[in-house]
């Protein structure tokens, strides 16, 4: 029997991608998953082209992997993800010894493209943008985890000016309601948890051919909700423009959704977010904020900062800073400005020096671990609901699960408890994880 060994890089849309690839070839080509890349005759990247060096660091990665093909011949090596659809060829270009170009759309064309290439040894190619083709029901698998993800929509029609994922993963397309239910209800009585992915979920639309059966996204919200073995929903990734009251209603009508929101940001100053076209203000951004923390008031806020930005001055900073005071955010990330080929940004004059944009970032940086570190300072005393995943560690009496806002608590309990949420009252704090003590 063959065996595979996939890497994956990137977001969690990546990582759902990488599950249907190995399950589908598990299936189709009759091989097993191996994680020691030294023993697989199949050999996948599945990788990601967010920011820079994404190209760099995928040729790095193929060159070790060429060592092991010199070796063995008859390794075939793949590469998907975003980086294949950006480069295509390219990648053949500068790394002849690889055997698969496959794209974000055509994960589902990976068996037969395996099968070919063993057969008559050519180089095989093909990144288009299939749509929602790789959805098809033939792939839905079985799966016993106790949170999973559940992609529900693909693609994006806003154009930011710094993105490159328009390019990478094409128009916005929404899979049948019914096949995303379906795919929940197929899963085991393990799954307590599902999060919702799509690059704007909140834009999720779909209608049958006859332009009946719509469903927007509040509507899929309260579908999935209506799975009984469901006890949280999660989703990622929101956009301001599209957060509506429908939307922000379902907070008061689904317990299920949970205490957190990733609402990505990206600058503090409205200059800049004309510069993005992110299609909001901060006046906008702030008012879904208040209209949520009317509804939930103790919902957590996390966001996404890009810094540096062409034509972020010292003063757009400040206002950055500003809404990280003002908002209370609770996680967040943030990243230096990076250029990306084909994009709307990558054609306006950048005159930050790189040296002002790092020491930006370790501002902001510093700003948000303060958040954090103030918010996990609230949590101690207060009692959370815990969604147990396992025992800490094997043999351990220990058990660990997470808070709705993502926080890892370990604390001692019987392991009738994995898959069930509890309440446990968190004690201490350490660097990474929170300590607690149940108490049902
Ligand atoms: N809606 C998208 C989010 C894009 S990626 C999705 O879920 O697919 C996540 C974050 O990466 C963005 O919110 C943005 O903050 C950051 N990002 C995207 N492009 C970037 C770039 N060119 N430079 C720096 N950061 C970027
Ligand atoms: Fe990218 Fe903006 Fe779409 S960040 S994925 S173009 S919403």
């Amino acid at each position: 029997m063959k065996k595979i060994y996939i890497k994956t890089w990137g977001c969690q849309m990546n990582e759902y991608d990488s599950f249907i690839i190995q399950k589908t070839l598990e299936k189709k080509i009759k091989c097993k998953t191996t994680k020691e890349h030294k023993k697989a005759d199949i050999l996948i990247l599945n990788t990601c082209s967010i920011r820079e060096k994404a190209q760099e660091k995928l040729f790095h990665q193929l060159g070790r992997w060429k060592i092991l093909k010199k070796k063995n011949p008859k390794i075939i090596i793949a590469v998907g993800g975003c980086v294949a659809n950006q480069e295509e060829k390219k990648i053949y270009n500068r790394a002849p010894y690889v055997d698969i170009i496959f794209g974000t759309q055509t994960i589902h064309k990976l068996p037969k493209m395996i099968y070919k290439n063993e057969k008559y040894k050519n180089i095989l190619i093909n990144t288009k943008l299939e749509g929602i083709k790789k959805f098809n029901s033939k792939y839905f698998y079985k799966n016993k985890n106790i949170s999973s993800y559940v992609t529900i929509m693909e693609g994006c029609n806003k154009k930011c000016t710094f993105c490159i994922v328009p390019n990478t993963r094409g128009k916005e397309i929404s899979r049948p309601y019914k096949d995303i239910l379906l795919e929940i209800k197929n899963m085991t009585n393990n799954i307590k948890e599902v999060t919702l992915l799509g690059q704007n979920v909140n834009s999720y639309f779909y209608k049958n051919k006859k332009n009946k059966n719509i469903c927007t996204f509040s509507k899929l919200l309260h579908k999935v909700a209506n799975i009984k073995k469901i006890k949280r929903i999660r989703f990622i990734t929101s956009h301001p423009k599209d957060f509506n009251n429908e939307i922000i209603n379902a907070y008061k009508k689904i317990p299920k959704l949970v205490n957190f929101l990733h609402l990505p940001i990206q600058s503090g100053s409205d200059k800049i977010l004309k510069l993005m076209k992110r299609g909001y203000n901060i006046k906008r951004y702030k008012n879904i904020i208040k209209k949520i923390l009317k509804i939930r008031p103790n919902m957590k806020i996390s966001s996404d900062f890009i810094i540096g930005f062409p034509g972020e001055t010292k003063k757009d900073f400040i206002k950055t800073m500003k809404i990280i005071s003002e908002i209370n955010f609770d996680t967040s990330f943030s990243f230096i400005y990076s250029k990306r080929p084909n994009t709307i940004a990558s054609k306006l004059l950048d005159t930050t020096t790189l040296h002002e944009k790092k020491k930006r970032l370790y501002k902001i940086q510093r700003a948000l671990l303060q958040k954090k570190i103030q918010w996990n300072r609230r949590m101690i005393g207060t009692i959370q609901e815990i969604l147990v995943y396992k025992k800490y560690k094997k043999n351990s009496q220990k058990l660990i699960g997470t808070t709705e806002n993502n926080r890892i608590v370990i604390f001692n309990g019987s392991y009738n408890n994995i898959g069930k949420i509890v309440k446990v009252k968190i004690t201490k704090i350490y660097k990474k994880y929170f300590k607690g003590k149940i108490i049902i």
